[in-house]
C-alpha cells in the first residue's frame, strides 16, 4: 500500500568444493546488504559527496529470503562463464524458481575474476536473475575478495536487473538514460579522490560513489533519485517486471 515492493528472493548455490557451498549466514549477510542499500539505511549513505542532494532515499524494495528459499547442488564444474549454464539443470546448473515473481540469484565460482553479471528486463524467464561469484557475495568474515567484500556486487547487478545501465553508458561520455547522473569518461576503479571531473561536455564531477560505477565496494554508496525512478518503472503497471506486484 505504501508502494513497497516485497520481492521474494531464491538463492541457487552451485559448488564443486565445500568453500563454494556458502553458508546460510553468508547468504543472509548479502540479503541484509541489499535491504540496506535499497532502503538507504547503509551505514555509508551519509558519506561526504557532492551528490547528496540527488541521492535516492528509500527505494522501497524489500528483499525477502529465508534459508528454505535456497537450492544447493554439487557439480564437477569448477568454474563457470557467462553463458548461463549455471541456470540450466541440463547443463549441471539449477533451473530458476518462481518465474516472473521471484529474484533468482545464482552463486558459483565464476571464471577469470568475474564478480557477477545480470539479465536486463525483457529477456527469457528461464535465465532471468543475477549471478554472483561466491567470493563477492555477502559481507563479513567470509572468504571474500579484498575490495569486493561489502556485498556491493549484488547491489550493482540487481541495479542492472531493474534496468540500470553503467553510469558511463558503456562508452566515453555515454548515456545511462538517467537525468540526474553526470557523464563519465568511462568506468572508475579503486577509490577515486573526491573532485574527480570528466572531460565530457562541461567537465562534470563524476559520481564515482554510485553503485553503477566500477569502484571498490567501500567507495560506492548511493543510487540517484533518477535511477530509483528508472528501476521503479520496471515494476509499474505495463512495465517489463509488472508481474512482481501481486
Ligand atoms: N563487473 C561487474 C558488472 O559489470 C560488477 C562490478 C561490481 N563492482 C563492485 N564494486 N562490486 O556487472
Ligand atoms: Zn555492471
Amino acid at each position: 500500500a505504501d508502494g513497497t515492493l516485497e520481492l521474494p528472493v531464491h538463492v541457487n548455490v552451485i559448488y564443486s568444493n565445500a568453500a563454494e557451498n556458502i553458508s546460510d549466514a553468508q547468504i543472509q549477510s548479502q540479503i541484509d546488504v541489499l535491504n540496506q542499500d535499497f532502503g538507504a539505511t547503509n551505514s555509508d549513505y551519509n558519506n561526504a559527496s557532492p551528490y547528496q542532494s540527488v541521492r535516492s532515499g528509500d527505494i522501497k524494495v524489500r528483499f525477502l529470503w529465508t534459508p528454505s528459499n535456497t537450492t544447493r547442488k554439487s557439480s564437477t564444474t569448477t568454474s563457470w562463464g557467462t553463458n548461463d549454464a549455471m541456470k540450466r539443470s541440463s547443463a549441471g546448473g539449477i533451473d530458476p524458481t518462481g518465474l516472473g515473481t521471484t529474484l533468482n540469484i545464482w552463486v558459483c565460482n565464476l571464471s577469470n575474476s568475474i564478480l557477477g553479471y545480470a539479465q536486463f528486463p525483457g529477456g527469457s524467464s528461464a535465465t532471468d536473475g543475477v549471478v554472483i561469484d561466491n567470493n563477492a557475495f555477502g559481507k563479513g568474515s567470509f572468504p571474500l575478495y579484498a575490495n569486493f567484500n561489502l556485498g556491493r556486487t549484488a547491489t550493482h547487478e540487481v541495479g542492472h536487473w531493474f534496468n540500470l545501465r553503467h553510469i558511463w553508458g558503456d562508452r566515453r561520455c555515454g548515456d545511462d538514460f538517467v537525468g540526474d547522473t553526470p557523464a563519465h569518461d568511462g568506468a572508475n576503479y579503486g577509490c577515486p579522490a573526491s573532485g574527480h571531473t570528466s572531460k565530457c561536455s562541461g567537465r562534470p564531477l563524476e559520481m564515482t560513489m554510485n553503485y553503477m560505477d566500477y569502484t571498490d565496494d567501500r567507495c560506492m554508496y548511493m543510487f540517484s533519485s533518477g535511477q530509483a525512478s528508472r528501476m521503479k518503472a520496471t515494476y509499474a503497471p505495463g512495465g517489463p517486471r509488472a508481474g512482481l506486484i501481486p
